[in-house]
């Protein structure tokens, strides 16, 4: 099945077939491409397959011209699913990035492909994926070539053009494809390698003063498209052979284990080119979104685990220096953890991973090739925090997890992603752990995910866990599911359910799901039926309540949007349950499931610092007399917040837990310590009870040292700094918020030694960096001066940065907040300088916290100008601008008036879109503010993968005013009340 299409000194069988034909039109349609996309300044690619294209129906359109679908059609290829008469068997696929723009300037890459399908069903009628490609005319006027397998004849084709809105190649044929017989399509084509971070793009960077160019993908969810033509559905799985072509000096890699690359000379529309060929070892059954082609001039180190491969690639200079050094070490030991939780080995014989300079997401798990942005795999000790390698030891482990769960077994369709995305990010805690037993970590998906995702799902725009099939169709409309609700519900509703379940009977069901579907696709309940199983099997044990199911549990959890509040009254020992919205006058948006906003919840709880057995509430309300407390008892229920909700007691309950929390905080987990504060901050927020109740869960924390209490009430106290640090309310909040953390500010002083050692923990080390941070924020003089005076230092010889990595973010930030352009003109000149993408990024935060509107204008412009600001970085630059209180209308007003520019250029990304346009709207809590809201949306009719995010910041603007109105007073009181002023 050798590659071999190009023309070349090794001629191969097909070359010979189409070989001269075949490259004079490629090259006559390079000429042309290049000449279109020179002419549209803004063209991000070839538009409707060049010259030779007419859709059916509307007949003398011109090529490129955006058909308008005035009039409803229902053929085939206006739906965006594939039929379900063919199905891929395998591709082999040669594709040839150009490193260095060609006369026009542009970048470009030539492929040839065959695809072998099966025929399932009788059709005459072709439909493969493709997404600006323009293809090669072949001398019967087609852009394609089919043939029978065996014995039969493959019907002629009958006419082949372009379906742009749906992304297909349209092969319309003059006989039928018989059921049960194998056929193969040959295209060649040419895509452009831009620089737009979807499909095969190119990344950039300098190393010793000289540009370089990598080739790379990123095919998930809907790119592999862009890249050749491919049934490009999850359901779709096909064995791949790959090559690719390749410059001499550079390496070739993909899915599978290369081959020894091949010398040989390529013709291609620039005239003869010496290049490498690398064909790959042939893939395991696989979707098409799990591919990646790689070309760069990289370096790697490797290790080998259980005759696993094990490599880590990045630039030159980053291996040189040693970065890959604790990714490699920590790859091989969560392989290792991850074969034993799901008892099935690894199922590839390597596994690469590499850190590409650009990199949209933050990781994707393409099979046995994994791409990581640059700071989410690249370490080093004299550079990064420990936040940093957390990140590191997570993400891996995340995307490990996935080389199982998601591509030896894959869901069917997109609608089931939160499956995916939601166990990845569950075991992503296990094995992180595993690899880093020290650190607790497994507690922090508590903030990272469960509080996280409160946040979004408690409001009446969120939506379930799980969609219909039908309800997911563009492209949009599956990235758009790469949200909180996927990622955090799931991994907080899979962490409850192994939970309840026990982690015994929950592997023991992973382990059989995916071995019976393995190289497979599933719906999300045959996992359910495969726990269901393993509860079976598991005796008594496992006690599910009389009559219930993983199913019936988990539909609940799955197929409703939100989660309960438990209302726990001690004085009756009544127990109630309710859907939990943030603003409790909003009216859900989707409407009510079967399920009434009732689920089946199983609680964990102790009363007086006795453990209780675990119950199940399973109707609206129910009494359970051990509940009931009196005189000093008390209750306290989802121990260590292993369940999706939220609790709520009576009043005197509250108040002995208030108590609790001033006298013996350590009679409490320290999770619940954080959940006490969270829930309570939220429950109010909801009326369910006063702000002031909220606001007392933070009186303890003088005499707290623990990381997770303090960042839940700093979570919490940040809403109420986005609310009120514009209005008179702020300097009373300031003034208590700085007598609180004194302490914790001494503390660590006094434990580092006066700021030169480190804490030893983990979690200690995350603390001693918000002790800096609220005291330099709320204005603790010796705080400032410590800063200012590390910054200085640095300024003064730049050389040597005495900062610990920990702190780094934080005090710039200080720093630069206090200072003015030459402290920021410094950070900046650092930011360019920076040899690893980790430290660029803490300078690239702290620069948005200057107080001067002219130095934040200018970043502003920054960010629009990838010479400056790279694409992947722009979204979250802007945001950053937006957390300082005097950047949010610069930020504001910057992207309403560069919206139409920033949604064509930056649009493709998933995660970017909602994110910006919530993180720029998040303060908003005025009626003006509303109004601009509102007009911003009627003004663009397309906000793809943002649109959702748009109307959670209307609703969320609308439950701010009300917020405000209602508490503004009280809170300002409260905090004035409680700030002992220094006499
Ligand atoms: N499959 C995703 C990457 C992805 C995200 C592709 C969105 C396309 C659209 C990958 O497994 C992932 O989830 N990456 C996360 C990291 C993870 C630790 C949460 C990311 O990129 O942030
Ligand atoms: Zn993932």
């Amino acid at each position: 099945m050798g590659g071999g299409f190009y023309v070349s000194k090794v001629v191969g069988v097909v070359g010979i077939v189409f070989g001269a034909g075949a490259v004079a039109t490629i090259i006559a349609l390079a000429v042309v491409y290049s000449e279109e996309l020179s002419k549209s300044s803004n063209a991000v690619g070839p538009t409707n397959g060049g010259s030779t294209v007419t859709a059916p129906g509307s007949s003398s359109v011109k090529p490129g011209t955006i058909v308008p679908t005035t009039k409803p059609s229902n053929e085939q290829w206006d739906k965006y699913r594939l039929p379900d008469t063919l199905k891929p068997d395998h591709y082999n696929l040669t594709l040839w990035p150009r490193l260095k723009p060609n006369a026009e300037g542009l970048y470009i890459f030539t492929g040839k492909s065959f695809v072998v399908f099966q025929c399932v069903k009788e059709t005459d009628l072709i439909l493969i994926h493709s997404n600006k490609l323009n293809y090669t005319k072949w001398e019967d006027g087609n852009l394609a070539k089919l043939s029978a397998l065996g014995s039969i004849k493959a019907p002629t084709i009958k006419t082949t053009w372009l379906k742009e809105t749906t992304q297909f190649l349209v092969v319309q044929l003059d006989g039928k494809l018989t059921a049960g017989e194998s056929y193969k399509l040959y295209t060649e084509f040419v895509g452009e390698l831009a620089d737009d971070l979807g499909g095969f793009y190119r990344s950039e960077y300098e190393e010793n003063g000289v540009k370089k160019v990598v080739a790379t993908t990123q095919m998930q969810p809907t790119d592999a498209r862009k890249a050749f033509p491919c049934f490009d559905e999850p359901a779709m799985k096909a064995v791949f052979h790959i090559t690719l072509l390749h410059p001499p000096e550079t390496v070739a890699l993909s899915n599978g284990l290369e081959m020894a690359p091949v010398p040989v000379e390529e013709v291609g529309p620039e005239g003869p080119v010496n290049v490498l060929r690398t064909s790959f070892e042939e893939t395991k059954r696989m979707s098409s979104y799990l591919l990646a082609f790689i070309v760069s001039d990289f370096d790697y180190v490797n290790s080998t685990t259980d005759n696993v491969l094990i490599r880590i690639y990045a630039r030159k200079s980053a291996i040189e220096a040693g970065q890959g050094a604790y990714a490699l070490n920590k790859t091989g030991q969560i392989l290792k953890y991850l074969e034993k939780y799901y008892n099935v080995s690894y199922p590839l014989p390597k596994s690469d991973q590499i850190a590409l300079p650009d990199f949209n997401a933050g990781a994707m798990e393409n099979w046995g090739l994994i791409t990581y942005r640059e700071t989410a795999l690249l370490y080093d000790i004299n550079v990064s925090s420990n936040s940093n390698k957390e990140r590191i030891a997570t993400i891996i482990s995340h995307e490990l997890a996935h080389m199982w769960f998601g591509n030896l077994v894959t869901l069917k369709w997109w609608n089931d992603l939160w499956l995916n995305e939601g166990f990845a990010s569950y075991v992503e805690y296990l094995g992180a752990d595993d690899a880093e037993p020290d650190w607790n970590i497994k507690d922090l998906i508590v903030l990272g995910d469960v509080h996280r995702v409160f946040a979004v799902d408690a409001l009446a725009s969120s939506h379930p866990l799980s969609s219909n099939e039908e309800d997911i169709q563009k492209p949009e409309q599956i990235s758009e599911l790469f949200d909180a609700i996927s990622y955090s519900k799931g991994a907080s509703v899979l962490r409850m359910l192994s939970d309840f379940l026990s982690e015994k009977v929950f592997t023991n069901g992973i382990s059989t799901y995916l071995t019976a579907f393995a190289y497979d696709n599933t719906v999300y309940s045959d996992l359910w039926t495969h726990l269901q199983m393993a509860v079976n099997s598991s005796g008594t044990s496992t006690s599910l309540p009389a009559g219930q199911t993983v199913h019936s549990i988990m539909n609940r959890w799955v197929r409703q949007m939100g989660f309960p509040v438990i209302t726990i009254n001690t004085n009756t020992g009544q127990i109630s349950q309710e859907h939990f919205l943030l603003d409790p006058d909003s009216r859900p948006s989707v409407p009510p499931s079967e399920f009434m906003y009732e689920w089946i919840v199983p609680i964990r709880w102790m009363k007086t610092e006795v453990g209780q057995p675990q119950l199940w509430l399973q109707e609206k309300t129910a009494n359970i007399p051990d509940m009931k407390v009196t005189g000093s008892a008390w209750v306290l229920a989802n121990l260590n917040v292993v369940g999706y909700y939220r609790v709520n007691y009576d009043q005197s309950n509250w108040e002995k837990l208030l108590a609790v929390l001033s006298d013996r905080p350590e009679s409490i987990p320290v999770i619940n310590r954080a959940q006490l504060v969270d829930d309570a901050f939220n429950l109010a927020r909801a009326k369910y009870i006063n702000t002031t109740l909220a606001l007392q869960t933070t009186k303890y924390l003088k005499g707290e040292t623990e990381y997770m209490p303090w960042e839940s009430a700093l979570d919490n106290l940040d809403f109420f700094y986005l609310m009120f640090d514009r209005s008179e309310v702020y300097g009373d909040m300031q003034a208590y918020l700085r007598q609180q953390v004194q302490g914790l500010f001494d503390h660590y002083k006094t434990l580092t030694g006066n700021w030169k050692d480190v804490p030893s923990g983990h979690m200690d080390q995350y603390n001693q960096v918000n002790a800096i941070r609220v005291a330099c924020s709320t204005g603790i003089k010796e705080c400032l001066d410590l800063t200012a005076g590390w910054y200085k230092q640095w300024m003064n010889d730049s050389a040597r940065n005495p900062i610990h990595p920990n702190l780094r973010a934080t005090v710039y930030c200080s720093a630069i907040s206090q200072g003015g352009a030459k402290e920021w003109e410094f950070g900046w000149k650092q930011f360019k300088n920076a040899t690893i993408a980790i430290e660029a990024d803490k300078l690239r935060s702290a620069l948005a916290c200057t107080k001067q509107p002219w130095l934040l204008n200018k970043y502003l412009e920054y960010t629009l100008d990838p010479k400056q600001i790279r694409k992947q970085d722009a979204t979250s630059t802007i945001v950053y601008i937006a957390n300082n209180v005097v950047g949010q209308p610069l930020a504001w007003d910057f992207i309403r008036d560069r919206w139409t520019y920033i949604f064509k250029q930056y649009g493709g990304g998933s995660f970017s879109f909602s994110n910006l346009i919530n993180g720029v709207t998040k303060r908003f809590s005025t009626e003006f503010e509303l109004k601009q809201l509102i007009q911003f949306q009627a003004e663009h009719n397309d906000f793809g993968s943002g649109t959702l995010a748009v109307s959670q910041s209307i609703e969320r603007t609308k439950a701010n005013i009300n917020w405000v109105a209602e508490n503004k007073a009280s809170v300002q009181a409260w905090f004035h009340a409680e700030t002992i002023l220094p006499s």
